[in-house]
C-alpha cells in the first residue's frame, strides 16, 4: 500500500493572505478521493503543493513517509487546460512518448486513434487533448494522480467517458486519484469519499 500524506501545510502567495492553513490530509493508492471547495479557496494551490510545483510552503508532503527528491515524480498533476502544459511544436506522439509508451490496448481504452499521433495540440479537440494528458500521466511509475478540474471544460458525454477510462485503469493499477472539483454531484458519483477543503483549514 502507498500512502500520500500532507502534514501541516500552510501557504500564502507573496502578495496576499494565507490561503491554506495547517492542512492535514492523507489517502492511499486504492482510493478515489474527492476534494471539494469554493472557487478561489485554494484547491489548485493545494494540488500544486502535493505535486511539487509549489515548493515554498510550510509543512511536508510525503509518500510512504518520504519526501520526493529526484527523478520521476510518482504524484502526477493533470490540469484543467492540457494545452497549457503541452509544447505546441511537438506532435502528440512525441508528447505522449516523452513520458512512456502505452500499449494498443490502453490506447483503445482511452479512445485514442493512432492517426492523431501526427497531429499537433492545436489540431485536437479539448476532450481528445485531455485523453492524451491523462494517458501521459499513467506512466507505470505513477502512484497518485491529482486531477484538478480535468473535465470541467468538457461536455457531459465526454466527461463520463473520460472518468470511466481513467478510473478503470486507476483501479486496475492501484493508482490513487484525488478528484478536485466544485461539482458535488460528480464527486458523489465517482469517488469513495470526499473532503471539503474549508474543513481541512485549521
Ligand atoms: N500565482 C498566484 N499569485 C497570487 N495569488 C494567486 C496565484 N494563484 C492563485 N492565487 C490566488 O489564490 C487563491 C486560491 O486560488 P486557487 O488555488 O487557484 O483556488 P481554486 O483552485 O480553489 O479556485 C485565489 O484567491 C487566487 O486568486
Ligand atoms: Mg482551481
Amino acid at each position: 500500500m502507498n500512502i500520500l500524506q500532507a502534514e501541516k501545510i500552510s501557504f500564502k502567495y507573496s502578495s496576499g493572505r494565507e490561503i491554506l492553513s495547517n492542512i492535514d490530509f492523507s489517502m492511499n493508492n486504492e482510493e478515489i478521493v474527492g476534494l471539494y471547495g469554493d472557487s478561489g479557496s485554494g484547491k489548485s494551490t493545494f494540488c500544486k503543493i502535493l505535486t511539487g510545483f509549489i515548493k515554498n510552503y510550510d509543512g511536508r508532503v510525503l509518500m510512504n513517509n518520504k519526501q520526493h527528491e529526484k527523478g520521476y515524480n510518482p504524484i502526477q498533476l493533470i490540469y484543467q487546460h492540457p494545452e497549457k502544459v503541452m509544447n505546441p511544436r511537438w506532435n502528440m506522439e512525441r508528447i505522449l512518448k516523452e513520458s512512456w509508451m502505452p500499449s494498443n490496448e490502453i490506447l483503445d481504452q482511452f479512445g485514442i486513434k493512432k492517426e492523431w499521433y501526427k497531429r499537433y495540440p492545436s489540431e485536437l479537440s479539448g476532450g481528445e487533448l485531455q485523453r492524451f494528458s491523462i494517458l501521459r500521466s499513467l506512466n507505470p511509475n505513477t502512484r497518485f494522480i491529482i486531477a484538478d478540474e480535468i473535465t470541467t471544460m468538457l461536455d457531459a458525454v465526454t466527461q463520463v467517458q473520460i472518468w470511466d477510462s481513467l478510473l478503470t485503469i486507476a483501479r486496475q493499477n492501484k493508482i490513487g486519484v484525488l478528484v478536485v472539483s466544485h461539482d458535488h454531484k460528480l464527486l458523489e458519483r465517482i469517488t469513495d469519499r470526499t473532503v471539503f477543503l474549508g474543513d481541512l483549514n485549521k
